[in-house]
């Protein structure tokens, strides 16, 4: 293995939301060391190399810019990048798994376990693997083993790096980490890897722990985030019950410093590809070692985020006198958060999937989100309730859903708009004009509760929020 910094060479297999900007970060910030991304997906390589990257993130485009063509390269040279590496990245997806024995919970391996087939397959001397990807608990542990049947005789140190970042603030979240952790073995390898990321953080924010340990706890600080949106947003219903406001409720909570006031905004559900998934990880974790009252609780969090989903598209059914057929809905935003053009398991899917069962017509706009990868999470939505996309679901969508290409053609003669992602732009829209655009009585369904309330019901819309009183005017 090179030991000197100056000719570290550096390869990670996925260039997704987290291999891509990790990697674009460590290469803009160690020009001396080389930085090889490789994916099987030649699409999406062929992205990183454009000036289009297929993940869009605040200052990413500046970042990769800075750093391809010079010390970052992005490929599908995946055999080559493994072997001339000193420390290989896994950063590939770890989906749940959808088929036999842990179906609906647990993580699926697959392609972990592929990626270190061929780290054995394609290695010569000694190589430090870093686990990048979540995995439960112990997956170290099969890495090793499969490593340990190295054709060539190569030797390995297995590292657990999770990521910690957030998409939306993935450039600062990677600039300015709360912390790194690397847990491993080998205290060599631990320190080799606390070297690279030490150029630019703190010593003090690079925690180091045992394998398992560092496994675990990216799985329990995704359990922790979630179960506080499933806290915020259970109180939000009761809200809705008794005149209390949430908003109001989360700053009295939040200004106790024990509690603190981050990630106490109630929504329509918390979504992207990690939250859920990550839990029912942990919830088939607890299953396995026989904690059931562990896995039930954890369970509840998700239990709570599916019923927030419902209850948002039952209140605009409900409110809309009981009838949204061949209505027209403007729904704002299709990304799971901000600054984002993810959309896996965003709330949005859900709640127009509701919505067109509904038989509504719907417009959507988001200023990310393309209108083909918007077909296609509705489609996989419709196809996941019944096991297979029936052509009475495609008719649904190809005749009920339109794109609007900005916020106020999509609410143009709609009878409500739905806001389902909390986009800056959805702030300053001009009040007026949509209103003056809609159908009456004008409905807005905030399930970001980030618009002006009073603002729009001066204007003269009916608003209903997330655990807040409904306005309208009088
Ligand atoms: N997205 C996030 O915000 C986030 C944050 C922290 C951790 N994570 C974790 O990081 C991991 C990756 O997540 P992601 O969002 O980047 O996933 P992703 O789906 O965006 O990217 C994974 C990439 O890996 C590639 N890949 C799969 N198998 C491969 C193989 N054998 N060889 C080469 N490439 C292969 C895929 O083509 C894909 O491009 C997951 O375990 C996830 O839980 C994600």
């Amino acid at each position: 293995m090179n030991t000197t910094p100056s000719s570290l060479k550096i390869c990670c297999i996925g260039a997704g939301y987290v291999g891509g900007p990790t990697m674009a970060m460590i290469a803009k910030q160690c020009p001396d060391i080389d930085v090889h991304v490789v994916d099987l997906n030649q699409t999406r390589v062929d992205q990183w190399n454009s000036s289009d990257l297929p993940v869009y993130e605040p200052g990413l485009d500046e970042v990769v810019q800075e750093a391809r063509g010079r010390n970052l390269r992005f490929s599908t040279n995946v055999d080559q990048a493994i072997s001339e590496a000193d420390i290989i990245f896994i950063a590939v997806n770890t989906p749940t798994k959808y088929f036999g024995i842990g179906a609906g919970r647990a993580a699926n391996l697959e392609f972990i376990e592929k990626c270190a087939r061929k780290i054995a397959e394609c290695s010569q001397g000694h190589k430090i693997v870093v686990e990048k990807s979540t995995l439960p608990v112990r997956t170290a542990e099969a890495v090793k083993r499969i490593l340990n049947s190295a054709a060539k005789g190569a030797t390995f140190d297995v590292l657990s790096n999770p990521e910690f970042l957030a998409e939306g603030t993935a450039v600062q979240d990677l600039l300015h980490p709360d912390r790194v952790l690397i847990g491993g073995e080998s205290k060599e390898a631990v320190e080799r890897l606390v070297q690279v990321y030490a150029r630019w953080i703190p010593r003090e924010r690079i925690l180091t722990t045992n394998l398992w340990s560092s496994e675990l706890s990216k799985l329990t600080a995704n359990a922790f985030l979630a179960q506080r949106v499933s806290s915020i947003n259970a109180i939000s219903a009761l809200c809705e019950a008794t005149g209390a406001d949430v908003d109001e409720v989360a700053r009295a909570i939040g200004t106790d410093s024990r509690i603190g006031p981050k990630f106490l905004k109630a929504s329509v559900g918390f979504g992207g590809s990690c939250f859920q998934k990550d839990i029912l990880n942990l919830v088939y974790l607890c299953e396995h070692f026989g904690l059931r009252e562990v896995a039930q609780y954890w369970e509840q969090v998700v239990v709570m985020n599916d019923y927030q989903k419902r209850r948002f598209s039952e209140r605009i059914v409900r409110t809309m006198f009981n009838t949204v057929s061949d209505k027209k809905i403007a729904i704002w935003g299709f990304a799971f958060k901000k600054d984002t053009n993810d959309t896996r398991e965003s709330a949005a899917i859900h709640v127009c999937r509701d919505l067109l069962e509904e038989r509504a017509r719907l417009v959507i706009y988001d200023p990310r989100v393309p209108e083909s990868q918007i077909r296609s999470e509705l489609e996989m939505a419709f196809a996941d309730l019944v096991g297979g996309l029936s052509d009475k679901h495609k008719k649904l969508i190809d005749a009920n859903v339109t794109v609007a290409t900005d916020a106020y053609a999509a609410a143009k003669d709609a009878h409500a708009i739905a806001v389902l992602t909390e986009w800056d732009e959805f702030k300053t829209v001009d009040a007026t004009r949509v209103f003056e655009g809609m159908r009456r009585p004008a409905f807005v369904f905030d399930g970001r509760n980030i618009l002006d309330r009073e603002n729009l019901v001066k204007h003269g819309f009916e608003v209903h929020s997330i655990g807040r009183p409904s306005l309208a005017h009088i």
